[in-house]
């Protein structure tokens, strides 16, 4: 594992950019979504923007000597965050980047149009769902932070403030298409949940002792692993 030349910290307001960046670098099922979109703000206004205006506790970067590579955040209470999205950040949104109609819809790539469809119609989070695993979080590292034990280190330092925070559990969404993250998400403690239309990894977190093994026997509680600065 080679940390010596980045760094984790928390978020700062002149990160926000770097965020955006690396979201449309990603946003391919983590290979670079640049050319998928007209609008180069649009996936970071979806899918990172709302985080560390919402919730800047959870916010937290993965620096090196090329700057800011790689971020995770989250939310503790899903269903608060939904409320607070559709008061104060979707209808400047659906202003900004109004909905197509179906017929030009078919016509942009599917990111695109998975995009502004989650503006105009976001995805609930189901009320079970909530109730174990209120909390979610969203990782993205540049390749070359990646392959690094940068993802462990971010998600350990979340989970520890998502522990402080007294969130019982936390979940995320994975594309099907992105098998690499499936992969980590199961390998740093998350299990698959079944029989869900979206594929859904989740970890408890009431209980660190209890937490699910990883593949290799592992705990995923990141025990150990060092916290970024307040
Ligand atoms: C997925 C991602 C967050 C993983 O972060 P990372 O820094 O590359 O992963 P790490 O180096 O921290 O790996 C941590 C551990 O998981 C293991 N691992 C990583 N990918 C794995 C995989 N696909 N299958 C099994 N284990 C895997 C590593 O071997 C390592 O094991 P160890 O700590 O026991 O030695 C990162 O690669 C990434 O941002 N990818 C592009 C964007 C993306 O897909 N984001 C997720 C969207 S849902």
């Amino acid at each position: 594992m080679d940390l010596a030349s980045a760094r984790l910290r928390r978020y700062q307001p002149a990160d926000l950019d770097d965020l955006y960046r690396i979201c449309l670098q990603t946003a391919d099922s983590g290979r670079d979504g640049t050319d998928l979109f007209d609008d180069a703000r649009l996936p970071g206004d979806v899918y990172v923007g709302p985080y560390p205006r919402f919730e800047p506790s959870l916010a937290l970067v993965a620096e090196d000597e090329a700057g800011v590579g790689g971020y995770i955040v989250g939310a503790p209470d899903s269903l608060t965050f939904e409320q607070d999205l559709e008061r104060d950040w979707w209808p400047a949104l659906r202003a900004r980047y109004p909905e197509p109609p179906p017929r030009v819809a078919r016509e942009l790539p599917v990111l695109q149009q998975n995009a502004l469809h989650d503006i105009h119609h976001p995805w609930p989070t189901d009320d079970e769902l909530a109730r174990d695993y209120p909390s979610h979080l969203h990782i993205n590292l540049l390749p070359r932070l990646q392959g690094r034990g940068i993802g462990r280190q971010l998600i350990a330092a979340l989970i520890s403030e998502l522990r402080d925070q007294g969130s019982p559990g936390v979940h995320l969404l994975v594309g099907h298409a992105n098998q690499r993250a499936a992969g980590f998400y199961r390998h740093v403690g998350f299990t698959e949940l079944p029989g869900t239309a979206v594929r859904i990894f989740a970890m408890s977190l009431s209980d660190p002792a209890d937490g699910p093994a990883c593949q290799d026997g592992q705990r995923g509680d990141g025990a150990g692993v060092p916290r970024p600065p307040r």
